[in-house]
């Protein structure tokens, strides 16, 4: 059966990644006899500037049929649009929500060669291999908000099943990685965190007596991820403290540039999207690191193609091309840089037989 992939390029950096992800994608579904098809839709800015809508109807329609959607990033550089709902980025929160996907899987699994870009030290990145599971679809990001010249406000709210779902979700992840779960929160100030504290407790009582759950405020998260991020395992944790986590996290793979997100939910539809945004001081310049993308291929691969083999495959040849020194400008440090392009003819090479 064929699969239908959408592929959403956005703005941006976006259509760059895209172009090396596809070229990705195609390789190694020709390598695996993987039946795909993909379909191109305009999203996000350019979407707006085209047709008026930053998510429009055709473009909704597509990612409903579709088994998969590919995202490059979106974003405008200039000021927003007056109109809240025509933002692309709430394009992006209505495609999220749509999709029905409330677990953003985003694995942080530093690359021997490009960690010396980080400005860790390389014993604070040995053996670390996490995954942040981030509530995607409530919170901040979707609660009631007011905004007047004076005053704003951005409601947050969770309700416990939505707390409930994403945790089951993290504590199944822990069942085959290392069997622990760390829960972060501000349970000291936020009524919804003590919620979520509450609720993630009760769950990995009754259903996963066998993983090991630890609750960490959010502050004191951001400081271990830098000091002590070999110690985790799966993270879960709500909406924007996700968003920031992560950002975070991305320096101990050496550049933001590297971290690849899977969105997944009830059903078999998922979303793909390297965590990086728009980069427009680099957009267009053949410079940006595609590994976000290459490497959301790779989850997609997984996760919506039922294809780990091609997926692993896809993640060798990426390690190998930084092993062999081919580097994109934000991982080069004093070497010489690779372009976008050039790093993915090194990935497309490595993955021949
Ligand atoms: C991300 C991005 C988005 C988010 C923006 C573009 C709305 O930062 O995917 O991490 O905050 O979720
Ligand atoms: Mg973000």
């Amino acid at each position: 059966m064929t699969s239908l992939i959408a592929v959403l390029p956005g703005d941006g950096i976006g259509p760059e990644v895209m172009c090396a992800g596809l070229r990705v994608l195609r390789a190694t579904a020709a390598r695996n006899s993987l039946d795909i098809e993909t379909r191109e839709a305009p999203f996000g800015g350019s979407a707006l500037e085209q047709l008026g809508n930053p998510f429009p109807a055709a473009t909704r329609d597509l990612c409903l049929e579709a088994d998969a959607v590919l995202l490059g990033a979106v974003g405008l550089p200039g000021p927003p649009p007056a109109d809240p709902a025509l933002r692309p980025e709430q394009g992006l929160l209505n495609l999220r929500a749509l999709l029905g996907v409330y677990a953003n899987l985003r694995p942080i699994r530093p690359l021997p060669g490009a960690t010396d870009a980080s400005p860790l030290r390389a014993d604070k990145l040995a053996d670390v291999d996490l995954i942040v599971v981030r509530e995607l679809t409530g919170g901040v990001y979707f609660g009631d908000k007011q905004e007047g010249d004076d005053k704003a406000s951005d409601l947050c709210s969770y309700s416990s099943e939505e707390v409930e779902r994403v945790v089951r979700y993290a504590a199944d992840l822990a069942r085959n990685r290392r069997g622990r779960v760390t829960s972060i929160d501000k349970a000291n100030v936020l009524a919804t965190s003590r919620l979520w504290r509450t609720v993630t407790s009760r769950v990995m009582a009754d259903e996963f007596p066998e993983i090991e759950l630890e609750h960490l405020l959010v502050d004191a998260a951001a400081m271990r991820l830098l000091t002590h991020a070999a110690r985790f395992d799966v993270l879960v944790t709500e909406n924007m403290f996700g968003d920031i986590l992560t950002d975070e996290a991305s320096v101990l793979t050496g550049s933001l540039g590297m971290a690849p997100s899977a969105s997944v939910g009830e059903g078999r539809r998922a979303l793909y999207e390297p965590i990086h945004g728009t980069a427009p001081d680099i957009e267009g310049r053949n410079v940006a690191n595609p590994c976000g993308m290459i490497l959301s291929v790779a989850m997609m691969l997984e996760l919506s193609l039922d294809s780990p083999r091609a997926a692993r495959e896809v993640e060798a040849a990426v390690a190998a091309a930084i092993a062999d020194n081919v580097r994109t400008a934000d991982i080069a440090g004093e070497g010489p840089a690779a372009s976008t392009e050039e790093f993915t003819d090194a990935v497309l090479d490595r993955l021949k037989p």
